[in-house]
């Protein structure tokens, strides 16, 4: 297996023409020149996520913390599971993505994953914040520990961390594929259940100032996505000897477990309790967005049979400023044929659609 090549810190002597300007294993002196990217799209990607900057709290939570107390017993044990395991998802992201910008050898890919990482560490406080303001003092430690000492999460966690840990013991380039991928199902599956439930709370008038947190924090994690798809993308042209078969077929096993424990997670955390939702439409819908996320890094889906999105009022809350998320993602993949990035939710304030 081919090991990845590591980089000195210093390291002047560099050939930094641009057949080596690679994603991994590429020459670099660790300078962050920052024009002339090799990949042209990051500088929009760049621009997206910077614009995306929000404050938590200046999003009052008053309205929140009255409603909290007058949720049914079952809504509130879901809100407390979700926003446990939402947590443990941003802080594992905060400390895990520096493992893999350490192989990163081009510099504009280096600068994503570190915005990236400052956002993941935000989303933590977001959390801090709203437990803050809805829960009593003994209530929020305990909320904070479901993700550490609910058996199902505590086993579903280790499973998420191990292709984590995987990566930090044996570095290889099939392995950074393989965490690549680790760090796209988290992003683009695991966080789904969770958001879909308090979207469904804020579309019957609950809990609509945590809607509003998870809003924000849904569309810095489209950018996310964005990004790893684009790292895909790249990394396919430059090696595509990586991406064979066998790879390929372990890429899509780990889809399918992650769409598997998304379903158990939900079918666990919100079952048929919850009005609005069902175990078996959150199921559908995980397959649904699983099938999308699997065409934007050039696998075939899993899930032929789902074609139709259960939850169509979701859109309602990803559809930042009028700009559908799913067109923000298909022009990122698109860039480098159309050179026009739909900016998401910045049409205000970038000036275009
Ligand atoms: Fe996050
Ligand atoms: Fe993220």
């Amino acid at each position: 297996m081919t090991e990845l090549k590591t980089t000195k810190l210093f390291n002047p002597d560099a050939d930094t023409s641009l057949e080596n300007r690679l994603l991994i294993s590429g020459e670099t002196t660790h300078m962050m020149i920052l024009s002339d990217n090799k990949y042209p799209w990051s500088n929009k990607l760049y621009q997206t996520m910077m614009g995306n900057f929000w404050i938590p709290e200046k999003i009052t939570l008053t309205a929140d913390k009255q409603q909290y107390a007058l949720l049914s017993k079952d809504e509130q044990a879901a809100y407390d599971k979700i926003i446990s395991f939402l947590i443990f998802l941003d802080s594992l992201q905060t400390k895990n993505l520096p493992n893999i910008g350490e192989f990163v050898t081009l510099p504009e890919i280096n600068l994503l994953l570190t915005i990236q990482q400052y956002q993941e560490a935000l989303h933590s406080q977001s959390y801090g914040y709203i437990l803050e303001s809805v829960a009593s003092p003994e209530k929020k430690a305990e909320i904070y520990k479901i993700a550490i000492n609910d058996k199902f999460l505590r086993s579903r966690n280790k499973y998420i961390v191990d292709h984590y840990q995987e990566f930090i013991n044996n570095q290889s380039e099939r392995g950074f594929v393989k965490v690549m991928m680790a760090n796209y199902l988290l992003e683009g599956i695991y966080f789904y259940a969770g958001f879909t439930f308090f979207y469904n709370l804020a579309r019957n008038g609950k809990m609509t100032g945590t809607a509003q947190e998870i809003k924000y924090i849904n569309r810095d994690e489209l950018t996310h996505l964005a990004l790893f798809q684009g790292m895909f993308r790249e990394l396919r042209k430059e090696r595509p000897e990586l991406f064979d078969a066998a790879l390929e077929a372990e890429l899509a096993d780990m889809m399918r477990s992650a769409v598997e424990h998304e379903i158990e997670w939900g079918a666990y955390a919100i079952g048929d309790r919850i009005q609005g939702l069902s175990a078996e439409s959150i199921a559908q819908y995980i397959k649904y967005l699983s099938n999308f996320r699997m065409k934007r890094i050039g696998l075939d889906p899993l899930y032929q049979e789902v074609v139709d999105d259960p939850f169509p009022w979701v859109e309602r809350f990803t559809d930042f400023n009028g700009a559908k998320t799913d067109f923000f993602e298909e022009d990122v993949i698109n860039y480098s044929k159309s050179t026009k990035l739909n900016l998401g939710g910045l049409k205000g304030k970038f000036g275009k659609k």
